[in-house]
């Protein structure tokens, strides 16, 4: 199986996205490190330890990172404007954690494994990129040791926190500068316009259901949270449905063709007035900016659906 350390902000789609990490035949979920982003890090945490429980996956080490972003005392506007009832796993049937969190932080737990893994081990980030850079700074050979880095973050022709920008890369636009400035051999970035062609329904969420195992069960009531935020707040064009953007990323691993991508250069906006946090994608080719990563404008919608349900669907045997 491909090996992956996945770094998230748990969070709903996180949720999906370890499921589905811990779950699929042909992965192995060695690690999750946490970060500050859709609920402070020690709720991100607890819901990542939740979330593995609840499947049988307990013996999933999660590693607690940063509570801030690495440069700037807060998000670019306080956290006011990110309700935490986004990620209320207390309205899900989802149990309280058993398992307890690693005494390492996820900065560390990164660099150590990666030194390690040599070359055997794919980083997966979900949340705000602040671990990614604090790893960074502590370890030279980090970016090195990194074969494959796949973020979820960005967008192009989308946002959904300010006009300019998506929410882990406006969350901390300094870390995520470092990220995509670091010389990573091979950057996927999946940004809104790939997650938003990637469509949940209700209809397919009630065949998740159907299926009876914990995490059918959990990835039907979580989906379906998220269709509801998504019909009052932000609709996505087509009727009870949403995005499960973390997710996509771990369906890229077991199938790459589940996104289509382009290489391009990408630069991010740490200074704009009304700008902050934006992806600048250079997907015209207006600059002569060498191609940093490949960026995914599409996604099969299906196919995304598909393999959820049949992991989903799996008995959950650790
Ligand atoms: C991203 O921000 C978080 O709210 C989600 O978990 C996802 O990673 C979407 O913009
Ligand atoms: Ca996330």
């Amino acid at each position: 199986p491909r090996k992956l350390i996945l770094d998230v902000d748990t969070g709903t789609d996180d949720a999906v996205a370890i499921m589905l990490a811990a779950l699929h035949p042909e992965l192995e979920l060695v690690g999750v490190t946490t970060v500050n982003g859709n609920v402070p890090v020690e709720h991100c945490t607890d819901n990542s330890l939740r979330t593995l429980d609840h499947i049988g996956r307990g013996d999933i080490p999660v590693y607690e990172g940063l509570q801030r972003p690495i440069v700037r005392r807060d998000f670019p506007v306080p956290r006011a404007i990110k309700k935490d009832v986004k990620v209320h796993m207390d309205e899900l049937p989802i149990p309280p954690a058993r398992s307890r969190k690693q005494r390492m932080s996820a900065p560390e737990y990164l660099v150590s494994a990666f030194a390690e893994a040599r070359g055997e081990l794919t980083l997966v980030a979900v949340g705000p990129l602040s671990n990614l850079a604090a790893a960074i700074a502590i370890d030279p050979n980090f970016v090195r040791n990194v074969p494959e880095l796949v973020i979820m973050g960005g967008a192009v022709d989308k946002s959904n926190i300010t006009p300019a920008a998506e929410f882990n890369i406006w969350a901390d636009p300094e870390a995520a500068r470092v990220v995509m400035e670091a010389g990573f051999e091979r950057i996927v970035l999946v940004p809104l316009d790939a997650t938003h062609r990637a469509l949940v329904s209700l209809e397919q969420t009630r065949a998740m259901r159907d299926l009876g195992t914990p995490a059918g069960t959990a990835a039907a009531s979580i989906i379906d949270y998220r269709i509801n935020g998504y019909q009052t707040n932000q609709p996505t064009g087509i009727p009870e449905t949403a995005p499960v953007h973390d997710a996509l990323c771990i369906a890229y691993l077991v199938q790459p063709d589940v996104i289509t991508t382009r290489h391009v250069n990408c630069v991010i906006e740490t200074l704009g007035e009304y700008t902050v946090g934006r992806t600048v994608v250079d997907h015209e080719f207006r600059t002569k900016r060498a191609p940093n990563c490949h960026v995914a404008f599409d996604a099969d919608r299906q196919a995304f659906v598909t393999l959820m349900t049949e992991t989903f669907g799996r008995p959950h045997t650790s």
